[in-house]
Parts: C-alpha cells; sequence; structure tokens
C-alpha cells in the first residue's frame, strides 16, 4: 500500500477508532505529533553532533558491529534491523540514531516516549514513513502501555492493526507499512519491557568516554565554533567533563565565553581552568548538583544511608534526574555507593569535600 492509500484509508476510519484506544480516543482522531521541542542550547549542540561513524569518536566496539549491520543492511538492500541504544544522557544516542539513517541515506522521523500518548499518535507517525525510513523513539522505556501494544505488529511484521467503526459493526483492519528502522534509545534498559527489548535486532549499551576522546571531541568542537584552543587547553575541558560528550561541549561553550569576556579569545590551559573555576566546575568535574548530593549525605546525614527520594528532596531535583544524570558518574568515581538502606557517601567523597569521615558509618 503507499503512503497515500495508507492516509486514505485512516481518514475514513472511525475518527474514534483508530489505533486500538477504543472508547478513550480522541475525538478527532489521528493528532500529529510534533518532533521533540528543541530548546536553544540543543540547536547549538546540533552543529557539533556527529554526521558520520567516521566523525563519531570513541565507542569502538559499537560503531564496529554498527558499521557491520549497516554495511550488511546496504548489500542486501533491506533496511537496518531494529536498534536499540542505551546508556546515560549526553553519550551520542540520538546522534547515532541520525548517522544510522545518514550512511542508510534514508529519512529520519524522531519522537519520544512521553510524547505518544495515544496508540492513534504512533500510528499517524508509522503511516506516514517511507520505505527504509529510521524511526527514532527516544526514551522509549516511558512509552504508554497502549502505544508499545501496537509498536509490537509494526516491528515485528510491519502490520499496523486498526479499528475501524464503533460498537457490533466495528471490525479490525491490517494495514501493511512500509519496511521502517526503529530505534530506540533509553537511559535505562531495565526499565524497557522485556517483550520490547527482545524486538530488537541489536542492543548497544554506551558507555562513558575516557579523557583522550573528550579531548579530542572537544578539539573538534572547538574547531567548529571556530575558537582557537591549545592541547592542553582541550585536554583540561576533557578532565571535567564526566566522561560526557555532551558535557563536554557545554564546558566548551562556557569557557569560550570566559576567553572572550576575561583573556584573549583563545583556551590555553590556564584560560580552561580559570573559566572551569569561574563555573563552579571542580577538579573531578562536579557540578554544584553533584557537590550538594556529597555534601547531603556526609555532612546533614552524617554518612547514614539515604533513600533515593530522601535526597532528592534536600537538593530539589527529581529522583530520576538523580538516577540517570547524576548518579551513574559518582558511582564510576567511587564517591559514592548504592547500599540495600540507601545512598551511602564513599571514602573518597569525605577527601574531596575536605572533611574526616564519620568511622561508625563507613559499611
Ligand atoms: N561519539 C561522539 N563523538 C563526538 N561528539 C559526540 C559523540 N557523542 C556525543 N557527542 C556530542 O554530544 C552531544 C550529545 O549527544 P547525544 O547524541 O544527544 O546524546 P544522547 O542522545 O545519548 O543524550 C551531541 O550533540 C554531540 O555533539
Ligand atoms: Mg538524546
Amino acid at each position: 500500500m503507499t503512503p497515500d492509500a495508507r492516509r486514505e484509508v485512516l481518514a475514513s476510519a472511525d475518527p474514534s477508532g483508530v489505533g486500538v484506544d477504543g472508547p478513550t480516543a480522541e475525538p478527532d482522531g489521528v493528532r500529529p505529533v510534533d518532533p521533540v521541542a528543541a530548546p536553544a542550547e540543543e540547536m547549538e549542540e546540533a552543529g557539533l553532533r556527529p554526521r558520520s561513524l567516521a566523525e563519531f569518536v570513541g565507542q569502538g566496539q559499537l560503531t564496529e558491529h554498527l558499521q557491520i549491520v549497516i554495511e550488511a543492511a546496504l548489500k542486501r538492500g533491506q533496511p537496518v534491523d531494529h536498534l536499540l541504544f542505551a546508556g546515560p544522557p549526553g553519550l551520542g544516542k540520538t546522534s547515532l540514531a541520525g548517522i544510522v539513517a545518514a550512511e542508510m541515506g534514508v529519512g529520519l522521523r524522531i519522537t519520544a516516549g512521553p510524547v505518544l500518548v495515544r496508540a492513534g499518535d504512533l500510528a499517524a507517525l508509522l503511516t506516514d514513513l517511507q520505505e527504509g525510513d529510521v524511526l527514532f523513539i527516544d526514551e522509549i522505556h516511558r512509552l504508554p502501555r497502549s502505544v508499545e501494544e501496537i509498536l509490537y505488529p509494526a516491528m515485528e511484521d510491519f502490520k499496523l492493526d486498526i479499528l475501524i467503526g464503533k460498537g457490533p459493526t466495528a471490525r479490525s483492519i491490517r494495514l501493511d507499512l512500509p519496511r521502517f528502522t526503529l530505534v530506540g534509545a533509553t537511559t535505562r534498559t531495565g526499565l524497557v519491557a522485556g517483550p520490547l527489548r527482545d524486538r530488537f535486532g541489536f542492543v548497544g549499551r554506551l558507555d562513558h568516554y575516557d579523557v583522550e576522546e573528550l579531548q579530542s571531541i572537544v578539539t573538534r568542537s572547538a574547531g567548529i565554533l571556530g575558537v582557537p584552543i591549545t592541547i592542553e587547553g582541550a585536554r583540561r575541558i576533557a578532565e571535567r567533563s564526566r566522561g560526557t560528550p555532551r558535557i563536554a561541549n557545554r564546558l566548551l561553550r562556557r569557557v569560550r565565553d570566559f576567553v572572550e569576556v576575561r583573556a584573549d579569545g583563545s583556551i590555553t590551559s590556564e584560560a580552561a581552568v580559570a573559566g572551569l573555576d569561574v563555573f563552579g566546575v571542580d577538579e573531578l568535574g562536579l557540578d554544584k548538583v553533584d557537590r550538594s548530593i556529597l555534601d547531603v549525605l556526609c555532612r546533614r546525614f552524617a554518612g547514614r544511608p539515604v533513600g533515593l527520594t530522601t535526597l532528592a528532596q534536600c537538593i530539589g531535583e527529581e529522583p530520576d534526574t538523580i538516577e540517570d544524570a547524576y548518579e551513574p558518574y559518582l558511582l564510576q568515581q567511587g564517591l559514592l555507593q548504592r547500599t540495600t538502606r540507601g545512598r551511602v557517601a564513599a571514602p573518597r567523597a569525605w577527601a574531596h569535600l575536605g572533611l574526616a569521615p564519620v568511622e561508625s558509618t563507613l559499611l
């Protein structure tokens, strides 16, 4: 079925019956879904995104596997199998989705789990795809169950089941979808339902980057932004980027601001350190929120285990944000420990804050 024919069938379907929502469907049927709205900082970041596997720094094993999967699909003249990328924020999941589409020479549609509220939202996106397109669903672990269910036949058989009519005369028809590649991204694989995870042909985990990799990302970004930078300057920024390219790019922009206002506009080692100090990023790359997490654990609770919700309340962040964005790095750096009774500051955290650990609470 051509996209036009599919659209016609959808348009002729009883509006309240589109998708599998049944009686709770929106009265106006298929709602157009906007791609994820991009805030200003994201827009600037878009220019720094790697566009091909060759430009993508690091994640050697993952990119090697992807290279093979993509080349094989191109050889067979078929779309790439569905891919799931998992890992903390800012490590390149969205970039990889774009790269897969670019390397395959196909279109890219972007949406996100929380945006797809009704089955009809996803149905509208699916029926609008062109043959071979990549559909990227960010935060796929946050898809509502009803939406997830129409994804299963779509992923497996490229079919969409829709309900036409109401009550006793209602009938279900199966529409053919174009063959497409679903690329899902999640910050936590544990939250992706088993049946959904099983339908991906490939699951790639992204790990934190090492300083050398981040240094080359900073150098590349500085080139794109047209900021003069020394090797050592790039290294200082890389060292404080918590293993995360998005943070490396963000720190680079702040240091660029700093050297434009307070120095001669070029980023040397000294200028980078001075700039990072001004913006409250310490030598471990910890920012204010990281330090207040450690401060709550060490000072406020004197080393006793603290539950995630309590910790989140103390520092005024969402528990999810702490778990997804802050905790992985603190754990990796040996600053924080997770115990069955809660989060505990590790000895290194006390040292980092310049405190003597409270003896009785070390375990
Ligand atoms: N491997 C990489 N090489 C170069 N830049 C990268 C890499 N991974 C991420 N980036 C940079 O970091 C930013 C955030 O990456 P993104 O793909 O949005 O991460 P995620 O989707 O995992 O949160 C991108 O805009 C890009 O500039
Ligand atoms: Mg992303």
